[in-house]
């Protein structure tokens, strides 16, 4: 996909104090910073960064560690019974402590969290994590030798971003991102009709999703369908169980579908919706009830010449999975040997040695507060990143982990 415009914006001075505060510390010796040297040698061995605003993102890791699309000897594609990713090891984080990012953008803080990307991407660069046992910082975390974006709206605020940051940093790392991915399921999976995206508020309102399936479309000489978005302020609480949510899943579902075909009906375009995009992290996770809406909404007289008789879905984690073992080979960067050490979690809580922090009665940033900031304050650090254990995971989290993503609960050792 390399061929692609930059995603989001062309020229892109976001995040420039944070660029510039990593390369004039490339030791890795200060906060947001990494060992450059440390990613110019021999990378095999180091595992694969992986991160989201989330846990969402672990339904993108589960993707990654389950799929078998490729002979891992020849490279070719097609099964040969192994996991594609048997010999590598995987490094996760999920920026918890300033999710949701798909609000960022109505909250008009679409440059701080343009700067809490790339802020990720360094954190899985660096080695630097926070013990809270000891209550210190640490230094011996493996950097990472690839990044995959798995949060879309972070996909869509801040590959370009990322990429243009290392290219600064001169650090030969490749980052792939669930849109551009998604983008090629579309191109696989739709064959006639219009598309729907379902995603956050943010993702849609960033555009990313219809302009990159327009290029990438395009450059496959194919016609560019009508693509009608839908976002969600709600769903991926919803799904997580969030108790400030008080709607089911398939009451969000339903009314989040409604309001697809609605957008789509007032777009004035007869060809029905016929592949729809699941991209948010969590959208997968429910895409029977997604499709139940569906069934329910085609007995609506008119609203049913709008649905295809059958929708394609597109779940861009399968997509990034297979974007990901193509970009590794292409660096030749795969691990040699099955993994010797384990695979590592990390997620970000609000920082206890800032006691100047409004947080919620459950320990959170505060809303207002999460939603008020501005890049640039590098001296700050309102959350730190540690250890991903079963207690700093809300129980009902805990339970669609264990349920629906077994292979990454088994890693996940809880
Ligand atoms: N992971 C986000 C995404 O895929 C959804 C949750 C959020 O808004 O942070 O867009």
């Amino acid at each position: 996909m390399k061929t692609l415009l930059p995603l989001l914006f062309a020229t892109s001075t976001f995040a420039a104090d944070l660029v510039q505060h990593a390369q004039e510390h490339p030791q890795g010796d200060a906060a947001y910073s990494f060992d450059v040297s440390a990613l110019k040698k021999d990378t095999r061995d180091l595992p694969i960064g992986v991160f989201d605003s989330g846990i969402g993102g672990l339904t993108v890791l589960e993707a990654i560690l389950t799929i078998d699309a490729f002979h891992n000897e020849t490279l070719q594609p097609g099964a040969d019974g192994k996991p594609d990713f048997a010999n590598e090891r995987f490094q996760y984080f999920g920026d918890q402590a300033n999710m949701p990012y798909g609000n960022y953008s109505s909250a008009g803080r679409t440059d701080y969290l343009r700067e809490l990307i790339v802020k990720d991407a360094i954190f899985l660069l660096g080695r630097r994590w926070f013990d809270p046992d000891k209550k210190t910082f640490r230094q011996d975390k493996p950097p990472v030798k690839a990044l995959v974006i798995a949060c879309n709206t972070a996909t869509a605020y801040g590959i370009d971003d990322i990429r243009a940051a290392l290219k600064t940093w001169e650090v030969p790392v490749f980052v792939v991102g669930v849109v551009e991915a998604g983008a090629r399921g579309v191109q696989s999976a739709h064959k006639e009709g219009a598309v729907g995206v379902l995603a956050t508020v943010g993702t849609c309102a960033s555009g990313a999703y219809p302009r990159v399936i327009g290029q990438t479309l395009g450059l496959a000489g194919r016609s560019v369908p009508t693509i009608t978005q839908q976002g969600s302020a709600n769903l991926a609480g919803v799904i997580e169980g969030d108790p400030a949510f008080k709607e089911s899943v398939t009451e969000r579902c339903d009314m989040d579908v409604r309001a697809l075909v609605e957008a789509h009906q007032k777009s004035g375009v007869a060809s029905p919706l016929s592949t729809v995009v699941l991209g948010c992290t969590h959208f997968p996770l429910v895409q029977s009830e997604i499709d139940h809406a569906f069934a329910a909404l085609r007995k609506d007289a008119a609203l049913e010449k709008l649905i295809a008789p059958k929708i394609a879905y597109v779940n861009p984690a399968e997509w990034t999975a297979r974007e990901l073992f193509r970009e590794l080979a292409a660096a030749k960067i795969q691990a040699k040997d099955a993994p010797t050490a384990k695979d590592s979690f990390y997620l970000s809580i609000p920082n206890p040695q800032r006691a100047d922090i409004p947080l919620t009665a459950d320990g959170g940033l505060e809303k207002e507060f999460k939603y008020s900031r501005s890049p640039g304050e590098l001296n700050r650090e309102d959350s730190v990143n540690v250890p991903m254990t079963s207690a700093r995971i809300p129980s009902t989290t805990r339970k669609l982990i264990e349920t629906k993503l077994p292979e990454v609960w088994r890693r996940l050792g809880k």
